[in-house]
């Protein structure tokens, strides 16, 4: 971690400038020494910071429910020379998440919160049943799971946790209500973490993604009516590619975003700021 109380000097007075004080270095985006964990890591956007977080140096603690899945994603990180292990848990098992969590040492560094199922269910459709089962796995499980390693981290004086909420984090649809609701919560839960643990060297941030290509939204993009209508509303005029998403995730996994803290960083080609 670079000591940033070194360049702090509110004197700004000439002398500064005859010294010859070191120039800034550029930021780092290396992840050498670092733990990464990041669920929902089998597939899709998940699966796509793992690699780069692999590439770029963490050891990266892949995470889904499917042990097959996982192992076949761990040996694809090996072959490539990257270290990675794995933790199977199914997340929709809220009250087993801290026994299984606590099999997992040492504590990441590094979370990514990348689980979330979709249900595109408005409020006269959803039943109850559905509504608390979506909530647990999407919003309830992030909560305690980030509660959990917030804590371990908050021990060690270091850590970044990244959360992968939705541009239905901020925005609401008719005829889709409980995805968003989750969303929401999850925003929520960005900013409680940033300022309950920020002292303890830990920063809490978001990504909201737009409309990523997937295997999740291949029923979506291929759809003739849905499908155009997503790209024609876009500025870009098109789906994000997984490894989109990336860049994004690596800066605020990085030592480069020091003082991001409490951030929703959308990532969404300026789907949501049209109008
Ligand atoms: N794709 C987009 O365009 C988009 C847009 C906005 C927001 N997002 C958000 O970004 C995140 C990733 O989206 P995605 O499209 O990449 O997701 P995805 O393709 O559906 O992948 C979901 C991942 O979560 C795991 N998973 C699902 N349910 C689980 C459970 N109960 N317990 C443990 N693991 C579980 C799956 O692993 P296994 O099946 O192997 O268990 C898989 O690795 C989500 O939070 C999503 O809401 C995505």
């Amino acid at each position: 971690m670079p000591d940033f109380d070194e360049v702090v000097d509110f004197t700004m007075d000439t002398k500064l400038l005859a010294s010859d004080a070191q120039l800034i270095k550029p930021p780092s985006f290396d992840l050498h020494g670092q733990r990464a964990l990041i669920t929902g890591s089998t597939q899709g956007l998940g699966w796509a910071i793992a690699q780069v977080y692999a590439a770029s140096g963490a050891h990266v603690i892949l995470h889904g429910r499917n042990e097959q899945r996982l192992a076949c994603r761990q040996r694809q990180l090996n072959e490539a020379g990257y270290p990675a292990s794995f933790w199977q848990h199914d997340l929709s098992l809220v009250d087993e998440i801290e026994n299984s969590f606590n099999t997992l040492a040492p504590t990441p560094s590094i979370l990514v919160n990348a689980v979330g199922v979709r249900l595109r269910h408005g409020f006269s459709e959803v039943s109850s049943a559905d509504i608390i089962s979506h909530l647990q796995t999407n919003l309830s499980a992030t909560v305690i799971l980030s509660k959990l390693v917030a804590a371990k981290m908050a021990r060690d004086g270091y850590g970044r946790i990244i959360t992968l909420s939705s541009i239905a984090g901020s925005l609401a649809r008719s005829g889709d209500a409980i995805y968003p609701i989750a969303k929401h919560g999850l925003e929520a839960m960005v900013r409680a973490l940033a300022v309950e643990f920020g002292s303890d060297g830990i920063t809490s941030n978001g990504i909201a993604p737009g409309t990523f290509a997937t295997e999740s939204n291949q029923l979506l993009a291929s759809d003739p009516v849905n499908g155009p209508l997503v790209v024609g509303r876009n500025p870009l005029g098109r789906w994000a590619a997984p490894a989109e998403i990336t860049g994004p995730a690596l800066f605020l996994a990085s030592t480069s975003s020091s003082y991001v803290n409490g951030h929703i960083l959308v990532v969404d080609g300026g789907f949501s700021i049209t109008f």
